[in-house]
């Protein structure tokens, strides 16, 4: 099979990874890649938003199988374009990505379909939203509708910061559109889980649960990134709460969609807050994870092509589990100085080789580029370095000694990744 992931991250780098080990895969091309998936695949410099270009691109080269990374070419339509072709793509189309790319449409699919996530209320006119602020407690929480690449959420503790956090989305317009509407919703208080399923619209297939670490420093301080590190799985996740989140949630959420006219096909995300023993949910997200995907797939034991094949085809139940290696897997992101806002680029990567044949040890790439033999840094997330163990004490001590050997100027990682597992876990 000739296989096209769309992306370039660490995310799209784990799914290459994965499906360079199908013995089905005959060629894997990415739009745009890195420059680790330039050794597995073949990098196509293009636009990842331009469908038509993709499309052609596809034609020519007998694309037979299509994978959607990010959000971004599901809210432009990649999926609906493609499947109007015949070529079969792995993602929801983009009514279903509405569940990520618009947070009212997910809150009310929610209260509908009796989701259990917290209480909200949306404002579509700035003096309505401020009123009500005036009436209520903090803490809440206020989120702007669209896309803000992952800065549209404000946990409220003090009522001049929300005044002025209102202001700024509504009337100041600072991300645009995404955030001319909003949603003020009830605090929950809990433990943050990631979960992710496999769907073909009409069962889940789900993945293990993990753990992200949004903010950029220790002790979850610092301002929010695309995520710092991840961990799989959850060590108190149980099998009866893992059935509660299929069933309340998961399962929930896929035939809301389906009663309501959405072919929902790919990957469904749950962000996740755990509150004495009961999942609620705080959004989701219509594609992998990043850096979930990275520790998840790293401990995967099936093959993943039959899998995204079974999502597109409708037949999802055709498969009846995932296998999994045993222990855990620990993910730590190496970022560039001034990551997230301005992260510098150009720096020469080294010790990469050192890392190359370990067996516990992968390095996947994100905003890499190689130069001859050489990789420089050319992004904010640089790496992910993740290793698995038998308890997360000993995958923690593997994936630190691993990012010891690697070295560029101006490089930034969490020293705590996995951290919260040891403390809580029965595995560790
Ligand atoms: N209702 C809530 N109660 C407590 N914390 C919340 C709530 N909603 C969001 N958060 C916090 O804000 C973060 C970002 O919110 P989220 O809904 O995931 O938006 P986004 O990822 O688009 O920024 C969450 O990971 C969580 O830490
Ligand atoms: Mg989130």
């Amino acid at each position: 099979m000739k296989i096209l992931v769309l992306g370039g991250g660490g995310r799209e780098h784990a799914l290459i990874w994965k499906l360079s080990q199908s013995k089905n895969v005959k060629a894997l091309y990415c739009v745009p890649g890195n420059g680790g998936i330039s050794e597995m695949a073949d990098c196509i410099e293009m636009d990842i938003n331009d469908i038509r270009g993709l499309i052609d691109f596809s034609k020519k080269e007998h694309i037979e199988l299509v994978v959607v990374g990010p959000e971004g070419p599901l809210a432009s339509g990649v999926v609906d374009a493609f499947e109007k072709e015949g070529i079969p793509i792995f993602g929801p189309p983009k009514k279903g990505a509405q569940i990520e790319t618009s947070k009212i449409f997910a809150k009310e699919l929610m209260d509908r379909h009796k989701v259990p996530t917290a209480s909200f209320k949306t404002f579509f006119k700035y003096n309505d939203a401020q009123t009500y602020l005036k009436s209520i407690q903090t803490p809440y929480v206020i989120k702007a509708d669209g896309l803000c690449a992952g800065k549209g959420a404000y946990v409220i503790f003090d009522k001049q910061e929300g005044e002025d956090v209102l202001r700024a989305l509504m009337v100041e317009l600072i991300y645009g559109n995404a955030g001319k509407n909003v949603i003020v919703e009830h605090f929950l208080p809990g433990v943050e889980a990631s979960y992710i399923a496999f769907t073909d619209g009409i069962s889940i297939l789900p993945l293990l649960a993990s753990q992200d670490h949004k903010p950029l420093l220790d002790d979850d301080r610092g301002p929010n990134t695309g995520g710092m590190g991840a961990y799989t799985p959850i060590p108190f996740i149980n099998s009866a709460m893992e059935r509660d989140i299929n069933d309340s949630i998961m399962n929930r959420t896929i035939h809301a969609l389906s009663n309501e006219g959405i072919d929902y096909k790919g990957a469904l995300y749950g962000g996740l807050m755990l509150r004495n023993n009961e999942p609620y949910v705080l959004e989701f997200n219509a594609r992998l994870g990043d850096p979930e995907t990275q520790p998840i797939l790293f401990k995967m034991e099936s093959d993943i092509l039959p899998i995204l094949l079974a999502c597109v085809e409708g037949k999802l139940d055709s498969i009846k589990k995932i296998e999994w290696k045993s222990g855990v897997s620990v993910c730590v992101v190496v970022a560039s100085r001034g990551y997230p806002d301005k992260p510098e680029k150009g720096k020469i990567i080294k010790g990469l080789e050192k890392l190359k044949n370990e067996k516990d040890i992968i390095v996947f790439h994100a905003g890499t580029k190689k130069v001859g033999n050489d990789y420089y840094t050319s992004g904010g997330r640089v790496l992910g370095v993740t290793a698995t163990g038998e308890t997360f004490k000993d995958a923690i001590n593997k994936v630190y000694e691993a990012v010891s050997c690697i070295e560029f100027d101006g490089m930034h990682y969490r020293k705590d990744i996995g951290r919260k597992a040891l403390n809580t876990g029965n595995r560790g």
